[in-house]
């Protein structure tokens, strides 16, 4: 039995999957209940008048290129977010088994877990030891019941990444128990390798990869789920056709033109520069106690009094990430990296701010 099997819902292993229109783009549409005519102003090359491939191959073999995959061991979604919300659906028996987290990590998988009816079991990040994963209570931690290990690397909020030898440690520690996400939603903005590469090592390890932010597409939700094939395969059971859209599918194939790609590269070195930038200045800030090290695309830091950053922020016109309620984050304030020019923006606000204080 696969582990994708023996770790499914029960009753979804002889679910009846949903058979949509069939995709056969040589032939004349008559079978869909489509409008003939494009609506006035699309500009779509499709034609928005029509359903989008029901599931999405030819973007997923163009993704799979894009992480160095075969395309059965990926599925797209509307960004990574549903791939969080499938892994959780495909996996967990509501009010029987739970999903693993390790606070403060990204809110999606308790809120996934909560709308499933699934329970969550929490392993806080050690917050004094830069919020470093303690790696014997996750495994002391996983009962029969956890089907799911949730970890974030690059971690959203505190920026902080995992080892690819620790990572490839715990799923091995945990293989045939549960399935291990590790969620690289950030991972273009980290100087670690991705997990991609210990999937054929790991057949419990799941990796989530996301456009909404490297690529600059978080408008398009495009996201993906790589992991084995037997996973993949499951979940694509349970997706609803016509998950990704043709803007979304036309905006991503764009993205990903060699011209387009290089662009992102070059804009991804200068968001890290700027990060540096940010947390060097940040930390110059008499009112800031410490700024957490990141390798993603913003930075984690804490105040003496977070609501006044905020404030000023906010008179400045920036919108900032307040995470000072956290229990674990207690006065810290997450700032996304902007463009060098808004990094000057806020940080005169700030500065002025202490000056005046
Ligand atoms: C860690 C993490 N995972 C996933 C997501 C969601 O990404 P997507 O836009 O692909 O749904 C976010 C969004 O902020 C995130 O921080």
């Amino acid at each position: 039995m696969s582990l994708a099997t023996a770790l499914a819902r029960p009753e979804l292993l002889s679910l009846d999957p949903y058979v949509p229109a069939s995709w056969e783009p040589a032939l004349e549409r008559l079978h869909a209940n489509e409008n003939p005519w494009r609506s006035m102003g699309d500009a779509s090359i499709a034609g928005l008048n029509r359903y989008p491939e029901p599931y999405p191959l030819t973007l997923e073999a163009r993704l799979a290129a894009l992480y160095g995959v075969a395309p059965e061991c990926l599925i797209a979604g509307r960004g990574s977010d549903e791939g969080i919300d499938l892994l959780v659906r495909a996996f967990c028996v509501p009010g029987r088994d739970a999903v693993l987290i390790c606070p403060p990590t990204f809110g999606m998988y308790a809120f996934a877990a909560r709308v499933q009816g699934a329970q969550i079991r929490e392993v806080p990040l050690a917050a004094e030891l830069d919020f470093a994963l303690d790696e014997k209570a996750l495994a002391a931690a996983v009962s029969p019941t956890v089907k799911l290990v949730f970890l974030c690397s690059p971690n959203n909020p505190t920026g902080t990444a995992l080892t690819l030898s620790r990572l490839a440690r715990l799923a091995n520690a945990l293989d045939g128990r549960c399935l291990v996400i590790v969620d690289e939603a950030y991972a273009e903005f980290s100087d670690q390798p991705s997990a991609i590469g210990l999937l054929p090592a790991a057949p419990n390890l799941v990796v989530l990869r996301t456009l909404s932010k490297a690529y600059a597409l978080a408008g398009a939700r495009c996201g993906a789920v790589i992991a084995a094939p037997d996973v993949i395969g499951l979940l694509r059971r349970i997706i609803a056709p016509y998950a990704i859209a043709t803007p979304t599918s036309e905006a991503t194939f764009d993205a990903l033109e060699p011209a387009r790609l290089a662009l992102a590269r070059e804009r991804i070195a200068r968001i890290v520069e700027e990060r540096e930038r940010l947390s060097v200045a940040l930390s110059a800030i008499p009112d800031c106690t410490r700024v957490f090290p990141s390798r993603a695309n913003f930075v984690l830091a804490r105040f003496r009094d977070a609501g006044r950053v905020l404030a000023i922020a906010r008179d400045a016109g920036f919108l900032l990430r307040d995470f000072s309620h956290n229990p674990s984050t207690p006065g810290c304030v997450r700032i996304s990296v902007g463009t060098a020019d808004q990094t000057d923006r806020l940080l005169t606000a700030l500065g002025r701010a202490a000056a005046t204080r």
